[in-house]
């Protein structure tokens, strides 16, 4: 049985990796914005509530994120940029996640294999990007991409059989594509979080600091 911490278990893809999870008979603690108030935004309430947590984890999974945001939409030219966008989607998907990866190592087993691992989006990826657009998201998620990497180089100090990885869960039929997917091939949140699910568990030491897909393919950063 592992320990599982996930955060964001009140989305989509989150509330499916809780099920996949159960069903496996791993013990998750949720911690999520609309049932819990936690705001991966706000230092205060990621620090607060990170420190009433007494178990230690072989999985912390952060499961948040947004494509629009109060003042953004994914722009489809350089006309739309904003600066509101830009710093609303740096701080749910970047700075949110980063703010977690402060405060939770020492919520890590430091003696065995530990997996810190995070939504991020092929978007964010600039050697795989032909259409471009997007900008704000995209830079986001590009953000997170190195956040992690820096983060994975450090953590391999401190616990060294800690993996930290960003993941792409594939095209998943939830709230964030419901209004984007058109006729893209798209995914069940449960047929997505059984291939990050099976990603995980083939995981090795080295794999530590890299970007994968659904179906554990690594991502041009
Ligand atoms: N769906 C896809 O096809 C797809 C593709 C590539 C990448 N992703 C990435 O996967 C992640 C999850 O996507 P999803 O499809 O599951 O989206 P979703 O169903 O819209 O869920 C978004 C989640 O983010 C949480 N959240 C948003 N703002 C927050 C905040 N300020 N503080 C704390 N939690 C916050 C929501 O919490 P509350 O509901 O509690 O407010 C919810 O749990 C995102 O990072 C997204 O970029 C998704």
């Amino acid at each position: 049985m592992k320990n599982i911490l996930l955060i964001g278990n009140s989305g989509g893809v989150g509330s499916a990796l809780n099920a996949a999870w159960h069903m496996r008979g791993d013990k998750v603690i949720g911690l999520s914005r609309q049932s819990d108030g936690f705001d991966i935004t706000n230092e205060d309430t990621v620090e607060r509530m990170l420190r009433t947590i007494k178990a230690r984890f072989d999985i912390v999974f952060i499961a948040t994120g947004g494509l629009e945001t109060e003042n953004s939409r994914p722009e489809k030219s350089l006309l739309d940029l904003g600066k509101g966008a830009f710093q609303e989607q740096f701080l749910l998907n970047a700075i949110g996640p980063a703010l977690v990866l402060k405060h939770v190592p020492k919520l890590l087993h430091n003696d065995r294999a530990t997996i810190i691992a995070t939504l991020s989006a092929r978007v964010g990826s600039i050697g795989d990007n032909r259409l471009g657009g997007w900008y704000s998201y995209r830079a986001s998620k590009a953000a997170l991409n190195q956040i992690i990497h820096s983060a994975a180089i450090e953590l391999s100090r401190t616990h060294p059989k800690s993996i930290c990885i960003a993941l792409h869960p594939g095209t998943v039929r939830t709230s964030l594509t419901q209004k984007y997917v058109g006729k893209h091939p798209a995914v069940s949140p449960a047929e997505a979080a059984n291939n990050l699910l099976k990603v995980m568990d083939s995981l090795r030491p080295e794999d530590t600091g890299l970007f994968f897909d659904w179906a554990g393919r690594r991502i041009d950063w």
